[in-house]
């Protein structure tokens, strides 16, 4: 497959923030206005589930939308969208772009991770907002997107791993190999990739240390 993922564009306004929840996410959307799909978001979509009837209706959630550009992606392709940030800068940039025609098929939520009942969906996607779920909530989060996503369904996202610069910072989560292969013990991944190297933030040099994730939950027996 054509990995085209490995560019990551991560702008935070301060780079010495302490935890998540100090980070100036509209100053994010801001600096990342008018940017394309993510490359890992792209190199999903040939592996998500199609349309077989008329009647049957892909559902599609977008984990931490921020501006929501992967959501206009999916409503563009006729999917059916629930986009959930808890940023409401996010949610309220969403709305404003969204055609008139695809509204009907999108449902936003202002939320934490934490507090969300997911619906059965064909893809989950989560990109780059993982890693900002509390630690104590991370399992719970996790235990519910995999029960979410429908047999033959598709989960694309990133996780970050413990040699990543801001590991340890309050209130993000971070995985190691064996954790993120363990997340996916009921999936067949078609990528998992592990970025570990320096690069850039507009705030300044920084180490990634990124898992890039796409499986499909196996049908069950
Ligand atoms: C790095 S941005 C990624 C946004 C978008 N998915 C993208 O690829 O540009 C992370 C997003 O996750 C959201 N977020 C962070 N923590 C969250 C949480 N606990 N619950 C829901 N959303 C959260 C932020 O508001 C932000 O929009």
């Amino acid at each position: 497959m054509r990995l085209s993922l490995f560019t990551i564009c991560f702008v935070v306004g301060d780079a010495s923030f302490s935890r998540a929840s100090e980070i100036a996410w509209e100053e994010y959307y801001r600096q990342l206005e008018g940017r394309s799909p993510r490359p890992l978001f792209v190199d999903a979509l040939p592996f998500l589930p199609v349309q077989q009837t008329e009647e049957q209706t892909l559902v599609a959630v977008d984990l931490g939308c921020g501006d929501g550009t992967e959501t206009l992606a999916l409503l563009a392709r006729g999917w059916t969208v629930l986009a959930v940030d808890a940023a409401p800068e996010a949610i309220a940039r969403l709305r404003a772009s969204v055609p008139s025609g695809d509204t009907a098929r999108l449902t936003t939520f202002v939320a934490p991770f934490h507090e969300l009942e997911l619906p059965n969906a064909d893809f989950v996607y989560a990109g780059l907002s993982l890693p900002f779920c509390e630690p104590d909530e991370f399992d719970d989060v996790w235990r519910r997107i995999a029960t979410a996503v429908r047999p033959r369904g598709v989960f694309a996202g990133h996780f970050f791993g413990p040699h990543d610069s801001w590991a340890g910072k309050a209130g993000m989560s971070f995985q190691t190999r064996d954790d993120v292969e363990a997340l996916f013990r009921d999936f067949d991944a078609h990528l998992l990739y592990e970025q570990d190297e320096d690069g850039a933030a507009v705030s300044g040099p920084k180490h990634w240390h990124v898992f890039h994730v796409i499986a499909s939950k196996r049908a069950s027996k």
